[in-house]
């Protein structure tokens, strides 16, 4: 069954996101578009916060986010409790995001090559389920909680 995802880049990454886009489409999920790009420029804020939003509140299983250099999506989405974006740059990356963090929200890069193709990731991310292991649950929790146990 397919995921519920949102999408969203900066002019940087525009191109991009267009391919993972399709990508999605192709792979069976239901794919929305946050991408606010006029002018040949959009803030990557603008974008990012409304998709960590609604992935925090549900509307969306999951998302992709890309910027430059995905630090910028980084930074604004994983400001909202309960969102863990994570900039992925290899599969092994993706994976361990999954398994050990369940990163609901993949970032990646437009204009610095990642190590792995784009595809790559974005589908090892997608497959990769999260191990469920107390010790990462744990660890999770504590992201949100920083005054600890
Ligand atoms: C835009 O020029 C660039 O700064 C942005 O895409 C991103 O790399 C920021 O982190």
């Amino acid at each position: 069954m397919g995921f519920k995802i949102a999408i969203g880049s900066d002019h940087a990454a525009f191109e991009v996101k267009e391919r993972i886009k399709k990508r999605l489409a192709e792979l069976g999920h239901e794919v929305e578009d946050f991408t606010k790009v006029k002018d040949g420029m959009g803030d990557y804020p603008d974008v990012a916060h409304p998709v960590a939003a609604a992935v925090a509140a549900g509307t969306y299983d999951r998302a992709v986010l890309l910027c430059g250099t995905g630090l910028g999506m980084s930074y604004a989405a994983n400001r909202h409790p309960g969102i863990r974006a994570s900039l992925c740059l290899t599969v092994e990356y993706a994976k361990l995001a999954r398994g050990h963090n369940d990163a609901n929200i993949l970032v990646m890069p437009g204009r610095v090559s990642p190590v792995d193709p784009h595809g790559k990731i974005l589908e090892a991310w997608l497959d990769a389920p999260f191990s469920g292991d107390e010790r990462h649950r744990r660890r999770i929790w504590n992201i949100d909680h920083p005054e600890g146990k």
